[in-house]
């Protein structure tokens, strides 16, 4: 089973809908100059909902081969939820993958793994990609409780999806000691857990699902450290925060080969 690898580029709450064209159009022109197969490494950005029309709009009035993600969406599908943004809203916009369960959502906004489960359904129900993210803080990874722990986030947040929809879908592993803070997890990290997750699907799903379920890696990836995590056989590709606002920074790690 071949999985294509995904890079994505999670702008956070950085850029203004400017700033985010011109990083577009820089990122499209560099990747264009060093003749980027997409087909072979998938791109997407994951803009704040305030400039997802207008990168929207620029992917496919340039006819780009960027994909469009959120960083999120509402649990619920419609209705009286002030400052929500639902699947259906962000699938009329043409966003493809969705991030969901974030350690910041889960830090800031108190995030359950029964609400990530949910917020996992109403992506699919619109025909979205979830990027379902999962990481230990720095206390459990000190405990080298950090296997049991995000298998665990994993089981919860795909409790109740069937095989095929799993199969489809992105996990995103994110140590949260890795995150905005320049330590990025060595490869054998990455490969241990990432592994681990996939072994998860393996067993509450099975086998098939599991070698077809692409598992990101997320951290603190620069483009110093995106080769050596990429040549690990159960990584699939990386959730990238910092970097993926600089152009140059994002594209290269893009080309990581
Ligand atoms: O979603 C990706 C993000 O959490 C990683 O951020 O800045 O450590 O690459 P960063």
């Amino acid at each position: 089973m071949t999985r294509t690898p995904l890079i994505a580029g999670n702008w956070k709450m950085v850029l203004d809908h400017q700033q985010g064209t011109l990083l577009v159009q820089k990122l499209d022109w560099t990747l264009k100059d060093a003749k980027h197969d997409y087909s072979a490494v998938e791109v997407a950005v994951l803009p704040s909902y305030t400039s997802l029309r207008t990168v929207q709009t620029l992917i496919e009035g340039d006819k780009l081969s960027l994909k469009l993600g959120a960083q999120d969406l509402s649990a619920h599908e419609s209705g009286a939820y002030t400052g929500e943004v639902s699947g259906a809203q962000l699938a009329k916009l043409g966003v493809r993958y969705v991030a969901v369960g974030h350690s910041e959502r889960r830090q800031y906004h108190g995030e359950t793994d029964e609400l990530v489960n949910t917020k996992t359904k109403q992506a699919l129900a619109h025909g979205l990609v979830p990027i379902v993210c999962v990481g230990e803080p720095l206390d459990v990874r000190k405990a080298a409780q950090h296997v049991e722990f995000t298998v665990g986030q994993v089981t919860q947040a795909l409790s109740g999806l069937a095989k095929e929809q799993v199969a489809g879908l992105v996990l995103a592993y994110e140590p949260v000691w890795a995150i905005g803070t320049g330590e990025v997890a060595t490869p054998e990290d990455a490969q241990e857990v990432c592994a681990a997750l996939r072994a998860a699907v393996a067993e509450q799903f099975d086998a098939e699902t599991a070698a077809a379920t692409r598992v990101l890696y997320g951290g603190s990836v620069k483009p110093a450290s995106i080769a050596a995590i990429m040549k690990q056989p159960d990584v699939d590709g990386a959730l990238v925060g910092g970097a993926s606002t600089d152009a140059a920074d994002f594209a290269a790690i893009v080309r990581f080969r």
